[in-house]
């Protein structure tokens, strides 16, 4: 899989490819990560990406012209690529769409400002927009990293040895269960009993009360999109009957 960004920042998003689970990734050439830099494709003295709106009013707009220069020269011709706009007008990125994204051969993201970005690109070029939430960022950087993050570790052996993503907080429509580690006792509080017993069954369905009991507690939003066994469905009668007395 293959992630093209173009920013006008292109430093903010080398960072963080230079270190953790992308980076390893790229080394084993599982993801290939490209920035490319829209000012590189800007013409004139100046270089300027953005240009005053026709029709007047606040705040610039990004040119589409860099832009579209920038998209050609990163679009691989045959390969299976969608070209997404990051903005805070988007459907809304969630682990769904991470899956759906992480089936691409690839992703070209390309980074908006806030105030604007000319109609025109996102008619003429841009496959989908996408949002990571509703709060304004002042540019759509911080969000491609977080979307690549997410897509990147479906990528089949990204993660590696560790835990398959299927086990993770929301691949089950659930949040996950509490961890711990060593020590057995920290500031007085001990692991609980169940996880030293050994006992495999017994902690399974410890684990699965535990993540049903959260999931109710802070996102009961979750369990209406869940495929809950009969057990589950026991187990959360259980817990809402506690939780009323
Ligand atoms: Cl993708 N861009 C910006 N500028 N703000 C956002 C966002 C994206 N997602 C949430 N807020």
């Amino acid at each position: 899989m293959r992630f093209d960004i173009l920013t006008i920042f292109p430093e903010m998003i080398q960072g963080y490819f230079n270190e953790g689970i992308l980076a390893r990734a790229a080394k084993r050439d599982l993801i290939k990560t490209g920035v490319t830099d829209i000012r590189a494709f800007a013409k004139g003295a100046h270089k300027n990406t953005d240009d005053r709106p026709f029709g007047g009013g606040d705040g610039m707009v990004m040119k589409p012209g860099p832009i579209y220069r920038a998209l050609r020269s990163v679009r691989r011709v045959g390969e299976r690529s969608l070209v997404l706009l990051l903005t805070p007008q988007g459907e809304q990125f969630d682990q769904n769409m991470a899956w759906e994204l992480s089936r691409e051969e690839q992703l070209i993201l390309i980074c908006g400002r806030y105030e604007g970005i000319d109609e025109r690109i996102r008619r003429l070029c841009v496959d989908r927009e996408v949002s990571i939430g509703d709060y304004v960022l002042s540019g759509g950087e911080l969000a491609a990293l977080v979307l690549m993050d997410a897509v990147s570790r479906l990528v089949p052996g990204v993660l590696g040895g560790e835990k398959s993503a299927r086990e993770d907080s929301f691949e089950g429509g659930l949040l996950e269960y509490p961890q711990y580690t060593r020590p057995r006792v920290f500031l007085g509080e001990a692991v609980p009993e169940v996880l030293l017993s050994g006992n495999h069954q017994e902690i399974r369905r410890w684990r699965r009360v535990q993540s049903l009991k959260r999931t109710l507690d802070k996102r009961p939003d979750l369990l209406h999109n869940t495929v809950l066994t009969r057990e589950d469905d026991a187990i959360l009668q259980e817990l809402k009957k506690i939780a009323e007395k």
